[in-house]
């Protein structure tokens, strides 16, 4: 058993779950400037994975590959037990993870699963295989890309931002499990970050880039941070809105799913994936409160909506992240 990385509390070793993610490139990057020496990079088999990997080799990293598929969780104990068996890693990055299209999801549940199985279910798997052969090390940290939008159900994502709140939660009480082992757990929680993830998506206010998030991971690392926001000023945002009654967070501008699909990609459904479901003032069907829904989440049809404006529709604040 080595000792735990020195003062600094900074990697020398790293493996990524996630080996092509934009965010997890820019981190290791950053490590590899300060004193991370050798990168695995895991996952599906592709030249941008190669390419990423021979990328970080002209930093001066010793970078190997290693396949890796989120969604095949009987694979996780070999993958990662062949990168375990080279040698010590004093940092784990889970940072694989699907968007997905909030609107054709809804129409098609087996995206939606292919989501939830890709962030939630195979985190879980390789959270689990990574966390023991920390323990079994004695020391490291594992830094779990969580997401902003896990925060609170939002009409705009709630499939992907489920799958967040999953894997959140997880990676939590793997922390509080790992306490006094001398493994960290990391939740990270990004806003929207501009990467290849959300290419073609509107950036909205308090959007960041990966560098950011890197030098928010590389300052957690330091002080050893069991969660960190990017920016820092989500969590009081997040905080305000997760107190808001559901009846004032549905009408948030944020609420609406038009502007939550990629330019170019399919229709929001007829039924949900509309601007806000309330009757108008006028129309018949309009009431001054709203009947209680009985716990169904079907609103209201569409005779009884008129077309939100463009304006109305587009959203204000961090959506899917
Ligand atoms: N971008 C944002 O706004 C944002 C905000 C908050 C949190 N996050 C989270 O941060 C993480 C990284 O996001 P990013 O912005 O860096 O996106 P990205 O560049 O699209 O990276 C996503 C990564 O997930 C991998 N992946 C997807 N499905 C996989 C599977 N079945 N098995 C193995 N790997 C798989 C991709 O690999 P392939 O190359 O094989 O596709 C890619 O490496 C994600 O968990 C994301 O949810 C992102």
């Amino acid at each position: 058993m080595r000792a735990a990385p020195g003062p600094t509390r900074l990697p020398q070793s790293l493996l990524v779950l996630g080996g092509t993610s934009e965010i997890a490139l820019a981190t290791a990057r950053r490590l590899i400037t300060r004193r991370t020496r050798t990168v695995w990079l895991a996952g599906r088999p592709s030249p941008a994975l190669e390419e990423a990997a021979a990328h970080l080799r002209t930093l001066g990293a010793d970078v190997r590959t290693v396949p890796f598929d989120a969604l095949d969780p009987e694979s996780h104990e070999t993958a990662l037990g062949k990168v375990f068996a080279e040698g010590v890693i004093d940092m784990v990055l889970l940072a694989f993870g699907v968007l997905g299209d909030q609107a054709y999801d809804e129409r098609e549940p087996l995206n939606a699963v292919r989501v939830v199985r890709t962030n939630y279910t195979g985190a879980v798997s390789a959270g689990l295989v990574a966390a023991r052969s920390l323990q079994d090390q004695g020391h490291g940290s594992l830094v779990v890309l969580s997401a902003a939008a896990g925060e609170r159900a939002r009409r705009a994502d709630f499939i992907y931002g489920s799958s967040k709140a999953g894997l959140d939660t997880f990676a939590q009480g793997l922390g509080d499990a790992l306490y006094g082992t001398g493994v960290h757990v990391m939740v990270v929680r990004p806003g929207f970050v501009r990467s290849r993830a959300t290419a073609g998506r509107e950036a909205e206010p308090l959007a960041v880039t990966p560098e950011e998030v890197a030098t928010a991971v590389e300052l957690g690392l330091r002080r050893r941070s069991e969660t960190v926001w990017v920016p820092g000023v989500l969590r009081l945002v997040t905080s305000v809105l997760r107190h808001l009654p559901r009846a004032v967070f549905r009408r948030l501008p944020l609420y609406c799913g038009s502007g939550q699909r990629r330019r170019g990609g399919p229709e929001p459904s007829r039924w949900w994936s509309r601007g806000p479901a309330l009757p108008q003032r006028g129309h018949p069907g309009h009431r001054t409160r709203r009947p209680r829904s009985h716990g169904s989440a079907t609103p209201a049809g569409p005779a009884h909506r008129k077309p939100a404006s463009p304006q109305a529709r587009k959203p204000t604040i961090t959506r899917s992240s």
